[in-house]
């Protein structure tokens, strides 16, 4: 009898948080906590992810447009993303980590910006109908404590990074509502924490999901 090697169920997790939150070195710290539980790992970021990906990202972080360009722009990047390198690594079994997805849209486009919820509703059916990170960390400060870690007004800010205090407690709300009706899905850590408390709290989470 032949035997088939199916590959085990990858992982899509996500981080999130507004501006200065402190993603990155808690995506380090997920990275290395599934390299070392030998999944097949594929980090990446949005807007981003792919060469078209990366070239829309630059207009997107630099170019002033129109709210629903920018949308729409977010979401053709998201399209490409998910065709190339999302769903085949899913489809390989890998633990794919992103920086950033979906929430963000609905966080700095709707709820920074003010699109249409149900634009954004309509476009994430479109582009992922079926599809939703297995988790997202939503990692949650205040937009005083943030500005203080991005060291706002530096010369090389990008057009997000330049909004003003209220545009940030706009996406901040807009993550904590989408994460109350997320059923689980959104696990919002308190970012206020020191560095090595919140990294505690995402591999303690990492590790009863899917440890
Ligand atoms: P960010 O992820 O913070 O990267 P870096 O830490 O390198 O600056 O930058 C991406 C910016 O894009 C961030 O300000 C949020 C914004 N953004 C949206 O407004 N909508 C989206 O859908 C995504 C993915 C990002």
């Amino acid at each position: 009898m032949s035997v088939r090697n199916t590959p085990r169920q990858g992982r899509f997790v996500t981080f999130e948080g507004i501006d200065g939150a402190g993603k990155s070195s808690q995506i380090a710290a997920a990275s290395k906590w599934a390299s070392q539980a030998g999944w097949e790992l594929v980090c990446s970021r949005e807007p981003g992810g792919t060469p078209l990906g990366e070239k829309l990202r630059e207009l997107l972080l630099h170019e002033p447009m129109h709210l629903e360009t920018e949308a729409l722009l977010m979401f053709a990047a998201r399209r490409e993303h998910l065709a190339q390198i999302i769903e085949p690594a899913l489809a390989r079994g890998a633990f794919v980590l992103c920086d950033r997805f979906s929430d963000a849209t609905y966080a700095y486009q709707h709820g920074g910006r003010g699109l249409d919820a149900a634009k954004f509703a309509a476009l994430e059916q479109w582009v992922h109908p079926t599809r939703q990170p297995d988790l997202t960390f939503v990692f949650d400060v205040s937009p005083d404590i943030a500005a203080a870690r991005l060291v706002r007004g530096r010369a090389d800010a990008d057009k997000f990074e330049r909004e003003q205090q209220d545009f940030f407690q706009r996406v901040r709300q807009a993550y904590l509502d989408r994460a109350a009706s997320s059923g689980g899905r959104i696990v919002v850590i308190d970012a206020g924490q020191s560095i090595e408390a919140v990294c505690a709290a995402v591999l303690a989470c990492l590790q009863e999901r899917f440890g």
